[in-house]
């Protein structure tokens, strides 16, 4: 039998591990293992070699992905969908481990409509936007390394006793700006999911004013639209100097921590194990520390809520 394994979408770091994990235990329990490079633009060009135990060392420790990644367009036709299920047979492919976000396992639920194998995905986006998981490989180690990037603006801040917007990814969601908010003690945190409007922050800066704070940490995910506006909003209505800081990619990069080579090792020893089991169309996730497999079809297509607990949280330790 031989398993593919693609990596696609943003990259994440432990998306390596996640690799290393699916090979180191496929291989001894009697599979063949290819590598699918650069995502599905590789698949429905045909970028297919094969992977050994060997060939996954040294890579536990790397962000991204020796596999490459990538945005694929065309995958989104159905002659692109087509086309990949094609290069899978003529590859002789009998199954296949999916590791990247919501978008690639949407891709990865149509291809499964056009080919008759089991389908693997393996939860890997420093978004956290997938249903069904409570954490996705990438995510902890963007939360540390937008963390560490605000503990220093911080210094510089409170020095200047300036108001900064920082700015973190996370797409249209904001798990990644509320886990960083809450960690570095953010003053506000701006979600898409939760309304907050430009006449609510002056007036929580303003308070924060009165209580002897020059400094506000502002932490905004980009998916509240444009953070620049917020900036000149508060430059106008307040009488202090704010800076706007966009953290950008090096939140994708880096090695992964502990915790995203954990559930790396984990989500791809038993995205082997159900694939042998003979589990169909699946994603491994965690829920409440337990290992599960949740329907491809759920987890791409279910709205995942924001634990808004952890807002409130952050707004009462906000004084
Ligand atoms: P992620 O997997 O990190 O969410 P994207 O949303 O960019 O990243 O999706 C990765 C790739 O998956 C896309 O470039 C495309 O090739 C494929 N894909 C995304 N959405 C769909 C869709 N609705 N139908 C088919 N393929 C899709
Ligand atoms: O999905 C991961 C992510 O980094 C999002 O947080 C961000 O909006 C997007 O990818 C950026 O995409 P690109 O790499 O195509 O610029």
């Amino acid at each position: 039998m031989r398993l593919g394994v693609i990596t696609s979408g943003g990259d994440a770091p432990g998306m390596n591990a996640a690799i290393r994990a699916v090979v180191r235990c496929a291989i001894p329990s009697g599979l063949e293992v290819v590598g699918i490079e650069r995502g599905y633009s590789g698949l429905i060009s045909n970028q297919i070699s094969p992977l050994d135990l060997r060939s996954v060392g040294k890579i536990l420790h790397l962000g991204g992905t020796f596999l490459r990644s990538a945005r694929c367009p065309e995958f989104k036709t159905i002659e692109g969908v087509q086309r990949g299920a094609d290069v899978l047979r003529e590859n002789q492919i009998d199954g296949l481990i999916v590791i990247g976000g919501d978008g690639s396992f949407k891709g990865a639920v149509k291809l499964g409509k056009h080919i008759d194998i089991p389908i693997i995905g393996i939860p890997a986006t420093i978004d956290n936007d997938v249903a069904g998981t409570d954490t996705t490989i990438g995510f902890d180690t963007a939360v540390n390394t937008a963390l560490n990037a605000i503990d220093k603006i911080r210094d510089t801040a409170l020095s200047h006793e300036r108001v900064f917007v920082v700015e973190v990814m996370g797409r249209d969601r904001g798990f990644l700006a509320l886990e960083v908010g809450l960690t570095a003690g953010a003053g506000i945190i701006l979600v898409p999911e939760i309304e907050c409007s430009l006449k609510k922050i002056i007036e929580i800066i303003k308070g924060y004013e009165e209580k002897g704070k020059a400094t506000t940490i502002i932490v905004a995910a980009e998916g509240i639209g444009n953070t620049s506006s917020v900036v000149k909003y508060i430059e106008k209505h307040t009488s202090f100097d704010v800076r706007l800081s966009k953290l950008g990619y090096i939140q994708r990069g880096g090695s992964p921590t502990a915790r995203s080579r954990l559930l790396a090792n984990l989500f791809g020893a038993k995205a082997v194990e159900i694939f042998l089991e003979g589990a169909k169309n699946k994603m491994i996730g965690l829920q409440d520390n337990n290992l599960v497999a949740v329907d491809l079809d759920y987890a791409c297509n279910t709205w995942k809520p924001l634990n808004t607990n952890l807002y409130e949280l952050a707004e009462k330790l906000a004084v």
